[in-house]
């Protein structure tokens, strides 16, 4: 089916050509995976690198974080800007040391109930640390998404975004969530980019909507804001 030959086609490829090397991805700690969702929210992955590191050496357990001055939280952020999710991510660390034991919970309901910690959030640190089949939808994933589908609405409107997150459920296998997952974020980041997109190379060409109708270029299409 198509969607047996994506998973299956994003999993190998994500295993030859995904970007292992990130400093997020050395291992799977849950509370390096918050982290990083967090910072990448409003960062790209280029500048994120060097303040992920230096964070999680000041920080590297939810206590340490909880247990920090604010000021000195804000201080490691500084270069990042929007320091209210610096603010929430110590909440963040404060509800896990003071209600989940210390733990980054595995629920995705549960996850959600911590500050700053949204359907994306939640959706990467189930599936990347806890491997649960939770779906993401971000800028790169969903720009893949609607490729692979030949959306042609708007995909900021509601409605396409309820479809693109139910096509993402759907296609988040049951073991390997979080390769697939990151293999999204992966494909979109360094073939199925905004401009010319390097469908000679994609693992998926061949079943993506876009690409058969030679449409890859004019989608996702964005209302004029
Ligand atoms: N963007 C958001 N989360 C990411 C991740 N875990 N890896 C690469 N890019 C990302």
């Amino acid at each position: 089916s198509w969607v047996s030959r994506v998973r299956e086609a994003m999993l190998s490829w994500f295993d030859r050509d995904g970007r292992a090397a990130l400093p997020w991805r050395a291992d799977r700690d849950p509370y390096k995976v918050l982290v990083a969702e967090v910072m990448l929210v409003q960062t790209t992955v280029a500048a994120a690198g060097p303040y992920f590191s230096r964070f999680i050496r000041r920080f590297p357990t939810p206590e340490a974080l909880a247990l920090a001055d604010e000021e000195e939280v804000l201080k490691a952020w500084e270069g990042l800007g929007y320091y209210r999710r610096a603010r929430q991510l110590q909440a963040a660390a404060r509800a896990i040391v003071n209600e989940h034991g210390g733990r980054v919970p595995e629920d995705p309901a549960a996850l959600r109930t911590l500050p700053g910690v949204g359907r994306y959030i939640a959706g990467a640190v189930g599936s990347i640390a806890f491997d649960r089949p939770e779906p993401i939808l971000e800028a790169n994933t969903q720009r893949v998404l609607a490729r692979w589908l030949c959306w042609e609405q708007d995909v900021r409107s509601a409605p396409s975004q309820a479809r693109l997150w139910e096509a993402a459920a759907r296609l988040v296998p049951p073991e390997g969530a979080g390769r697939f997952n990151q293999a999204m974020m992966d494909l979109g980041a360094t073939i199925c980019t905004v401009r010319a997109p390097m469908c000679l190379t994609c693992p998926v060409a061949s079943d993506c909507l876009a690409r058969l109708e030679g449409r890859q270029d004019e989608l996702p299409r964005r209302a004029a804001p």
